[in-house]
C-alpha cells in the first residue's frame, strides 16, 4: 500500500511518477547525486512490463543501438542521449549485480537471470540510493503555484523542485498503461505527437483471413515493408486473426491504415534465378514440390493455389506465368484492415512533442524543473530491445540535472 503523506518533512527534491524502466532508473540517479527522491506508481508492482518483456528473459537492450533504428517527429533528438548512455553502460550495471547475458539474434541481449532479476537490481540500486518507492499511489492532480511542484495524491499532497513523469505509452492497459504523462504534458503547454499502436500484429478480413488463418502457426523468413519504413528480414508469423512474428511487428510501427505492405517470402535467394535453374533442369518436377524447397509446404499450397497452378509441373510454366508468380512471391501485397491495437502492442509511436524538451536534459522548454522520459516521449524504438536502451537512457540524462 502507499504511505500517507501527511509529514510536510516528507517532502522530497525529487518526485517520480512512473515505476517502470525509466522512472526506476533516472530516481537511482537523482538519488545518488544525493537528491531526496520520491517514485510514485498507481500500480500494485513495479515495472511490470520489465517483468513481461522478451518473453520474461527481458531483451534488455541492442548492441546495434544507432539514432535511425528510432521512430520520432525529430530524427536528430534521441542522438544525445544515446550517445552518452551507451547499451555498455547498462552492461557494466548488470555486471555489478553479477547478471549475464547472451546475444540471440541481430544484436539483441537478453537477461539470462530472467526479467525478475533486472527489476530487482534497479530496486536494490534505488534502495541503496537512499530513494523510496511508493505503489498504489495515483496521482490526482499537478500544479506548481511558486517555484515548487504540487502533487496531490489519494495518500496526500506533496511538493518538490523537480518532477519527472515516466508513465510511459498507452499500450496494454491491462496492467496499467494510461495516457496521464500526456495530459499532464498538454497541461504544462507541450503538444502531443498524435499516438498509435506498435510493434503490433496486423489483423486481416474476409478470404485472406481465412486463408491464413487456415495456416495459423506456420512461420517463414520474409523481407517486408511499409510505404513509409525501411524492409525488415526477420520471420513472419501466420496468425487466427492475420499475420505476426518479428517482422510484422517491425512494419507495423510504420504503417498506416489502408496500406498495402510489401512482403518478399525469398529474402535470401533469388527465386526467378533458381525457377529458371529448375524449369531448366527439373522440368518435370511439380511446382508446388519446388516451391516447398524454399517454404514451408502448406504456404506453398496456399501460393499454388493462388494461381490456379495445382498439379502443374515447371515445364507447363510459360514465361509469363513463371514472371506472375515470382512477383507473387516477392511482391506478394498483404492489405491489412487494422492492428490488434493497444491490447497487445508493445509500444505506442508519438508522444510528447520533443520540440518542447532539451535534448540534453529532458527538460521541459515551458516548464522549469518537468522531466518527460521514456516511452510518453515521441521516440519509439524498433524491437529488439531499442526501447528500453531509450528508456535507460533518457532516464540517465534527465538523473543527471534533475
Ligand atoms: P513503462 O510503461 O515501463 O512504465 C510506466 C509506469 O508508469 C508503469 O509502472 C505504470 O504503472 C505507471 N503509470 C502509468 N500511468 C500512471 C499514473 N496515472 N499514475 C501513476 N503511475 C502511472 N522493450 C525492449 O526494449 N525489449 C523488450 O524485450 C520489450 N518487450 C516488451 C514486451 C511487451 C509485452 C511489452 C508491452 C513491451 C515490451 N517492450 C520491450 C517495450 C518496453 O517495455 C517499454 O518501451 C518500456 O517499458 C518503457 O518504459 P517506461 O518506463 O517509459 O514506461
Amino acid at each position: 500500500m502507499g504511505l500517507k503523506f501527511d509529514h510536510s518533512d516528507t517532502n522530497p527534491d525529487v518526485i517520480v511518477i512512473g515505476a517502470g524502466a525509466a522512472g526506476l532508473f533516472a530516481a537511482i540517479e537523482t538519488a545518488r547525486r544525493g537528491r531526496k527522491t520520491l517514485v510514485l506508481d498507481h500500480a500494485k508492482k513495479p515495472a511490470e512490463k520489465i517483468r513481461i518483456s522478451g518473453g520474461g528473459r527481458c531483451n534488455f537492450t541492442n548492441v546495434e543501438t544507432e539514432p535511425k533504428r528510432f521512430l520520432s517527429e525529430n530524427p536528430h533528438f534521441a542522438k544525445s542521449a544515446l550517445a552518452r548512455y551507451t547499451p555498455w553502460d547498462f552492461m557494466d550495471r548488470m555486471a555489478a549485480h553479477g547478471l549475464t547475458w547472451h546475444e540471440k539474434t541481430l544484436g539483441q541481449l537478453f537477461c539470462d537471470q530472467k526479467s525478475g532479476a533486472v527489476i530487482q537490481f534497479l530496486l536494490d540500486d534505488l534502495a541503496a540510493a537512499g530513494g523510496e518507492l511508493h505503489l498504489q499511489t495515483p496521482v490526482k492532480a499537478i500544479t506548481k503555484p511558486d517555484d515548487r511542484f504540487n502533487v496531490s495524491t489519494e495518500h496526500g499532497d506533496l511538493t518538490c523542485a523537480s518532477l519527472i513523469i515516466a508513465t510511459g505509452g498507452l499500450s496494454i492497459p491491462k496492467i496499467g498503461a494510461t495516457g496521464f504523462g500526456y495530459d499532464i504534458a498538454r497541461q504544462f503547454g507541450h503538444d502531443i505527437i498524435e499516438t498509435r499502436p506498435a510493434l503490433v500484429p496486423f489483423t486481416l478480413s474476409g478470404d485472406l483471413k481465412d486463408q491464413f488463418a487456415a495456416l495459423s502457426g506456420v512461420s517463414t523468413p520474409v523481407s517486408m515493408r511499409a510505404k513509409a519504413g525501411p524492409a525488415f528480414t526477420e520471420g513472419l508469423l501466420l496468425t487466427h486473426r492475420g499475420v505476426s512474428g518479428p517482422a510484422a511487428l517491425q512494419v507495423s510501427s510504420y504503417w498506416c491504415p489502408g496500406e498495402a505492405i510489401d512482403v518478399d517470402f525469398s529474402p535470401e535467394t533469388s527465386l526467378k534465378d533458381r525457377l529458371d535453374e529448375a524449369r531448366r533442369d527439373e522440368s518435370r518436377l511439380p511446382v508446388q514440390e519446388w516451391l516447398s524447397r524454399f517454404l514451408p509446404n502448406r504456404l506453398a499450397e496456399m501460393f499454388v493455389k493462388d494461381l490456379d497452378l495445382e498439379g502443374q509441373r515447371l515445364a507447363n510454366l510459360s514465361n509469363a506465368v513463371s514472371d506472375e508468380f515470382i512477383s507473387h512471391l516477392t511482391h506478394y501485397e498483404l492489405r491489412p484492415v487494422g492492428t490488434e491495437g493497444y491490447r497487445t502492442a508493445e509500444v505506442t509511436v508519438g508522444g510528447v512533442n520533443t520540440d518542447g524538451l532539451s535534448s540534453k536534459t529532458m527538460e521541459s522548454k515551458h516548464c522549469l524543473g518537468l522531466y518527460f522520459i521514456g516511452e510518453v516521449v515521441d521516440v519509439t524504438g524498433w524491437l529488439g530491445g531499442y526501447n528500453f536502451q531509450w528508456a535507460w537512457a533518457s532516464a540517465w540524462a534527465a538523473g543527471q540535472v534533475a
